[in-house]
């Protein structure tokens, strides 16, 4: 499985594993799917503005994504970025969200992003760990801030600070 930087014309497969997610899990707290075209268009954005988009592929199949943007608006935020991963089921445990995310830091790290942060819904251990592991702090937990599927959901914020100034 190769890691290598997104182009626009895997909009389809990434557009396939935030839907899945949207449509099955907790990771992200959307009820309507994304047009691909909506997805092209982020990719533009972010390829354009020089932000990090990879994407772990093979033969045409894009298993697993990582990418960065604004965290939030405002030039005081130009410095942190908020960063999603999302690997397909068949895929995971292998090392690939972790093989992603070091591309991802390194990007970072290069690209004068002094903050990278990930907004983990908190029974997501999985997610947790995998931050964890990469040497993400756990900075803040917002109680009941989400709700999907009929339920109160907790976010947990994770950061790490990066090496530039
Ligand atoms: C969370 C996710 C990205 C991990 O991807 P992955 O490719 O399976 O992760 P890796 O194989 O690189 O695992 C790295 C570490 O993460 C942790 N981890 C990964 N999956 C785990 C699981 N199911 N349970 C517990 N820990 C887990 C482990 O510490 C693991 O290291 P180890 O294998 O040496 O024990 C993946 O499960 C996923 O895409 N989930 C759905 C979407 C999502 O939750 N995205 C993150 C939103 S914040």
């Amino acid at each position: 499985m190769e890691i290598r930087a997104a182009a626009i014309s895997d909009a389809a497969g990434i557009a396939g594993l935030i839907n899945r997610e949207i449509r099955t899990g907790l990771a992200i707290w959307r009820n309507a799917e994304r047009p691909e075209s909506e997805i092209a268009a982020l990719l533009s954005d972010r390829i354009t503005a020089g932000q990090a988009v990879y994407v772990a592929a093979a033969d045409g199949l894009i298993a697993g994504w990582a990418g960065y943007g604004p965290f939030r608006s405002g030039e005081g935020y130009r410095h942190t970025m908020e960063h999603s991963v999302h690997i397909a089921p068949a895929y995971q445990r292998r090392g690939l969200a972790t093989r992603l995310m070091q591309q991802l830091v390194a990007h970072a790290d290069k690209a004068d992003v002094h903050s990278l942060i990930g907004a983990v819904e908190a029974s997501n251990s999985a997610s947790l760990a995998l931050h964890k592991k990469l040497g993400f702090s756990e900075v803040g937990r917002l109680p009941e801030i989400g709700r999907k599927f009929d339920q109160w959901l907790d976010l947990v914020l994770v950061q790490r600070i990066g090496l530039t100034r």
